[in-house]
């Protein structure tokens, strides 16, 4: 084991070890903060060695090689998934984790209701104990990362110590890291959030390590006004991989909420019409609505002609240019999807991003060095293994109903590799947009789409979405989650300031964008859904650009305008006018009892809630 003054050496001269013709451990960086933080953390966490990431292929190819060999990656066929790797995690490191979320902001006011609060000076004991000694056995990686492209006014750095191999090579996708993110740390000119991350599995001398190492314990834990993300316990997804959610959304809302932008919950698409104009528009809906799918929609029959371009499909970092017009980038570099569903009929373009270069977590494994999972082919394998490498068979599933793959078993896959990725997903200025859309999951109440009257109106909007609880059997109403903006668990202050903040975002901008509000799956009384979703929902996004660019009429409802039959395209697709309005209806006595649902969420908020969202719940009810 290495001492202390062995770090220092370490960190500082390098351990004289080479590694692909460099010592990892000598220092990337002459910055003297990250330098001394870098010590000061292996000091406390005691690695048995440190690895600055210079992010090369050659250092990627190599990491996998020595997961390979270690039993945490396996490699799958070559010729079926070329450059592909494959992992199982731990049975009970499979998801995020909401409770042990923590947002430790000096008060417990500024974390509000809708968050885990604990003292910062608490937390920050409990993380000195837990962390204390938390890396002994393995490497420390040096991992920096910007979110957005590297140079991008509107790109933040991070730098995330882990002992996590996966993490370093899944980051390597998500995100841009490496020699060019240390050359901007180097300029000084950006302040850099330090993310501490450890699977909290330190190896005694000797002991063979498994292949997920976790902690039955885990905390993921955000200091907001320090900007800092410790966590501990996990390797899996939002969890581990510290520039998603954790930095990307919880701290950056708060980094926006001080400098004037916004960091939501949306993916981001442009939609080219034939003449060639592009419109820019983002969607927020809660997590497993469906948002990879809308990002890289096909158009259908009858739209030759138009295409869709995906720029992000998870997280949209939106600020006022020097015109005040509102631009967004993808901070991420990657997408970290959900594998179950996806399909060549669901998503053709996902299918072909993950089709190489992809590293797939908890999806099951085919006896020829191939994956599946459920839903991806209408025939499942003859056999295979499990997400837990357990023999799996149609038959298996039929009498047990175990599932080939964890139903959040991950694609973590370049976003390069997409086909329709926007030729400007990487523009260092964003792209512009015109439209912003909520929506959920719903099964009443909710029509296919409509538009709100203003962007007042359109904040109350986004504040009182929700989305159906997965339980609720067909043809039964499910109860609502409120889940505003869908940043209900990505929000990292209180979410009363969270809707002021959005209110006040119109004085920044000459044009403020149309909101709108989509649901792809309202069902009918025999429990089917009435829209076929899909490459159909251009149907609806065409009507958005068209109103977003003033071309198309709508007409005014008690919640807001909507289109006519005759205002959307119908050409290649036989939808009856009944159907369409039974689609739109706007129920006076459900919404009655839908405004009463918002009042749940509001009453939480109550103290700190805009006068805005008072105001226009009124006049909703007023109307109604
Ligand atoms: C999520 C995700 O859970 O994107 O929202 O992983
Ligand atoms: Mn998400």
């Amino acid at each position: 084991m290495k001492s202390f003054h062995d770090h220092n050496k370490a960190t500082a001269k390098g351990t004289g070890t080479l590694w692909h013709g460099r010592d990892p451990a000598i220092p990337l960086s002459k910055n003297n903060h990250l330098l001394r933080w870098v010590e000061k953390m292996a000091h406390l966490t005691q690695p048995a060695t440190i690895h600055w990431v210079d992010g090369s292929q050659d250092e990627y190819d190599t990491l996998c090689a020595q997961m390979v060999e270690a039993g945490i990656f396996l490699k799958l066929n070559e010729k079926l998934w070329p450059g592909c790797f494959y992992a199982r995690s731990d049975p009970s490191d499979v998801a995020r984790l909401e409770d042990r979320t923590f947002i430790c902001s000096l008060s417990k006011e500024a974390a509000g209701p809708t968050n885990n609060w604990e003292d910062p000076f608490k937390m920050r004991r409990r993380l000195k104990e837990l962390f204390d000694g938390s890396m002994r056995g393995r490497t420390m990686y040096v991992l920096p990362f910007s979110m957005g492209p590297v140079g991008s006014p509107m790109s933040q750095i991070g730098v995330q110590l882990t002992d996590s191999p996966y993490v370093v090579v899944s980051t390597r996708i998500m995100a841009r890291i490496g020699l060019p993110v240390f050359a901007e740390i180097d300029k000084g000119e950006k302040r850099v959030v330090p993310c501490m991350h450890t699977v909290g599995a330190p190896l005694a001398p000797g002991q063979k390590d498994v292949p997920w190492p976790c902690n039955k314990e885990k905390y993921i834990v955000h200091f907001p006004e320090t900007r800092e993300i410790w966590s501990f316990g996990s390797g899996y997804g939002g969890n581990a991989l510290l520039g998603k959610k954790c930095f990307a959304l919880r701290i950056a809302s708060n980094i926006a909420r001080d400098e004037g932008w916004m960091a939501e919950h949306m993916l981001i698409l442009g939609v080219e019409d034939p003449q060639g104009q592009k419109t820019y528009v983002t969607a927020a809906f809660p997590s497993a609505c469906g948002k990879t799918n809308f990002a890289m929609l096909i158009p259908p029959a009858g739209f030759e002609g138009w295409k869709v371009w995906t720029v992000g499909d998870d997280i949209a970092w939106l600020k006022p240019d020097a015109e005040n017009r509102l631009r967004a980038i993808n901070p991420e570099a990657g997408f970290f999807g959900v594998a179950p569903g996806t399909s060549a009929r669901t998503n053709p373009n996902a299918m072909a991003t993950l089709s190489r270069n992809t590293i797939f977590t908890n999806v099951a494994l085919t006896p020829e060095g191939g994956v599946w999972w459920e839903g991806m082919t209408d025939e499942p394998p003859a056999e295979c293994l499990d997400w837990q490498g357990n023999r799996w068979t149609p038959e298996i599933a039929k009498q047990t109903g175990a599932k080939a793959a964890h139903p959040n078993a991950r694609f973590t896959a370049p976003a390069s590799q997409c086909p329709t990725i926007d030729p400007a997903w990487e523009d260092p200025m964003g792209v512009p947009i015109s439209a912003i859309i909520f929506g959920g999951r719903r099964a009443s109440t909710m029509p296919l789409v409509y538009q709100a009257f203003n962007w007042s109106a359109g904040v109350y909007m986004g504040a009182t979405a929700g989305s159906e609880m997965t339980a609720a059997a067909a043809g039964t109403i499910g109860k609502v989650r409120r889940d505003p903006m869908a940043m209900l668990p990505f929000c990292g202050y209180h979410m009363g300031d969270y809707f002021r903040h959005w209110i006040r975002m119109q004085r920044a901008l000459s044009e403020t964008p149309s909101i709108f509000h989509v649901n792809w799956f309202r069902k009918d009384s025999k429990g089917e859904f009435m829209w076929p979703g899909f490459s159909q929902n251009m149907r609806v996004l065409k009507w958005i650009v068209d109103r977003a660019r003033g071309r198309a009429l709508g007409k005014e409802t008690p919640i807001g305008w909507m289109p006519r039959y005759e205002d959307i395209t119908w050409s290649g697709l036989d939808f009856p006018r009944e159907r369409f309005e039974a689609l739109q209806a706007c129920d006076r006595n459900t919404w009655r009892a839908e405004v009463l649902g918002h009042e749940e969420l509001f009453i939480e908020l109550h103290d700190r809630l805009p006068p805005e969202m008072v105001y226009e719940r009124e006049l909703l009810i007023c109307r109604l």
